[in-house]
């Protein structure tokens, strides 16, 4: 067993490496985070999977500069961290990141009681890591707007979908709430947090 994942230290001054910026995102996934941070622009925001914070994180970090930021990432080498935290330099005062995976660093935030106001799933994109990142999210922070990379046909994408199936056939949300827009998906019956269903409540109740 490891140790419980803390909150990453910002340092006084950007690490001196040149920082990787390898982008693979797409417009589209812009298009989602966008129009969930329209809802809540002062966030919280939460991002599981922001790699090197030059993709989804920047949309909120330009765009939405009130909304606190947190982003979880398995970090996997001190290279890597430390070119995220150079990427995001100009968010800094507003962001908090935490190292590993998933199942690991989830509860670990939530145990500090925060809570977000919207959600960006795009960590491991395996079946089960999807299906126990969505369902973790739906559980525990049951107000979040939700929305997530790859609704597509790819190898990825068919992962994604099959956990949202099985998420959709045990009952977690109708299949009439899941919608995509060809790349990312979102829960549209959560856009609105004034128009929520009685479905939604529910949920929430259950757990
Ligand atoms: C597709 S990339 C994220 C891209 C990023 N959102 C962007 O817009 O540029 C997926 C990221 O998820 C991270 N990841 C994979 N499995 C994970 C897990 N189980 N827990 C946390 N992060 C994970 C990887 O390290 C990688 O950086």
């Amino acid at each position: 067993m490891g140790d419980t994942p803390s909150f990453v230290e910002w340092p006084d001054e950007p690490f001196p490496i040149e920082a990787e910026t390898r982008d693979c995102f797409s417009p589209l996934q812009g298009d989602v985070i966008r129009n969930m941070m329209r809802r809540a622009p002062n966030g919280p925001y939460l991002e599981l999977g922001t790699m090197n914070g030059t993709g989804s994180t920047q949309v909120v970090i330009k765009e939405f500069p009130e909304s606190p930021i947190v982003c979880l990432d398995l970090f996997q080498s001190e290279v890597k961290l430390q070119g995220f935290i150079n990427n995001t330099w100009e968010g800094r005062h507003n962001m908090r990141a935490m190292a590993g995976k998933t199942c690991d660093t989830l509860p670990a935030l939530q145990a500090t009681g925060f809570k977000p106001a919207v959600v960006w799933v795009d960590a491991g994109h395996e079946e089960d890591e999807v299906y126990g990142d969505v369902t973790f999210i739906l559980k525990h922070f049951p107000e979040a707007i939700v929305g997530g990379d790859d609704w597509s046909t790819g190898h990825w994408g068919v992962k994604v979908q099959a956990a949202m199936q099985r998420i959709i056939e045990e009952g977690l949300i109708a299949r009439r709430y899941v919608g995509n827009n060809g790349r990312a998906w979102f829960f549209t019956n959560r856009l609105d947090p004034d128009k929520r269903c009685r479905f939604l409540n529910g949920i929430a109740a259950k757990n």
